[in-house]
């Protein structure tokens, strides 16, 4: 497996690129970056693990990172200062993403894509429209990286209701920004003795998560190591997936379209939204099946309600850069 990080020397990239150097399943971990490249990989390459390492530096050398990969991860972009919103970082990543999407349908059509980059709600269907435009789009291939929304709740949940933080699984629907988050709590063991002040105070923790590291950052940047073993996670279920023809489930941010029957149930509860993090079996195709939300509570439907208007508007946006760029 050919595995490609864009933005592989920023604060994501380099501990993503480290925890991916320790996968048996990579053989051509590839490292591109506008900065630094070329010394992450040589560092990197020191490592006795399997993957073979390369650098690449500069738009020049953008090609040659992408071409024949199986998987493209894109942490490439800038992140938030305090008092900045996720939707504030599209004026300068959406290009940066249409551009890496764009050296990716050309040199490596059949990739799974893997999108981090923020904000995360309009830069996957910017993937989407480029890949169209180029005639290779795959929704089964496209993934917006929500798994670290997956990880806090494992562990804020766990600090309150006990239990083993790594083993609890906490599903998280919707998008990646504030009130688009949206947790089911109600389907997690144990909750059902917290109080309703409870679960509002543990939803809106797991809703704002990316706010916390960012205030406490102070100006420094927004989630960096937490993301990097979110990324590396969301990539080992890929690989595991590929690799090992082993179905694996997460939720993810996806074409609902990329299941004809799962995506059909959903938006009976989700209306006609085509983007929308869900939990998903992932197969050697990519998505396999996308599985059913389950029962929301009377909270849950209320959270729903107030994240469709905003997420419909981030996918909207992100799909008109490109489709109404000349
Ligand atoms: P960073 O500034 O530390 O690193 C970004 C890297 O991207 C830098 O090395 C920069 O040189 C590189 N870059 C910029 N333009 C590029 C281009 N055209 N091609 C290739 N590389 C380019 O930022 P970070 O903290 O690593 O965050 C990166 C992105 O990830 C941000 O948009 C951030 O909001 C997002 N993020 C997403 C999640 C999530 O849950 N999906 C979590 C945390 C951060
Ligand atoms: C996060 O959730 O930590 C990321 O989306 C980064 C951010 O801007 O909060």
């Amino acid at each position: 497996m050919k595995v490609t990080v864009c933005g592989a020397a920023g604060g994501i990239g380099q501990p993503l690129s480290l925890l991916l150097k320790q996968s048996p399943h990579i053989t051509h971990l590839s490292l591109y970056d506008i900065v630094n490249t070329p010394g992450v990989a040589a560092d990197l390459s020191h490592i006795n693990t399997r993957a073979k390492v390369t650098g690449h530096i500069g738009a020049a050398q953008m090609d040659a990172a992408l071409e024949g990969s199986d998987i493209v991860v894109i942490p490439a972009g800038v992140p938030r200062k305090p008092d900045m919103t996720r939707d504030d970082l599209f004026k300068i990543n959406a290009g940066i993403i249409r551009d890496l999407a764009t050296a990716a349908a050309k040199n490596c059509p059949k990739a799974f894509m893997l999108i981090i980059s923020n904000p995360v709600n309009s830069t996957v269907p910017i993937v989407a429209e480029v890949f169209k435009k180029h005639g290779v789009y795959d929704p089964k291939r496209l993934f917006g990286v929500t798994t670290l929304d997956i990880v806090r709740a494992s562990t804020f949940v766990s600090e309150i209701v006990g239990g083993d933080a790594a083993t609890l699984r906490v599903p998280v629907i919707g998008g990646h920004s504030g009130v688009t988050i949206i947790p089911l709590l109600s389907q997690v063991g144990g909750t059902s003795g917290l109080s309703q002040e409870r679960i509002e105070k543990l939803t809106n923790r797991i809703q704002f998560g990316g706010d916390e590291v960012v205030k406490a950052k102070a100006g420094a940047g927004s989630a960096t190591l937490s993301m990097a073993y979110a990324g590396a996670r969301f990539t080992f279920s890929i690989l595991d997936a590929i690799a090992s023809n082993k179905p694996v489930v997460e939720c993810t941010y996806v074409d609902l379209n990329s299941d004809a029957q799962g995506g059909a149930a959903t938006k009976k509860i989700t209306g006609d939204i085509q983007f929308f993090s869900v939990p998903v079996e992932l197969g050697p195709a990519g998505v396999q099946r996308i599985l059913p939300i389950g029962n929301l509570s009377e909270y849950e439907a209320g959270l729903l309600k107030t994240a469709l208007p905003e997420l419909n508007g981030n996918i909207v946006k992100g799909t008109s850069f490109i489709s109404q760029a000349n």
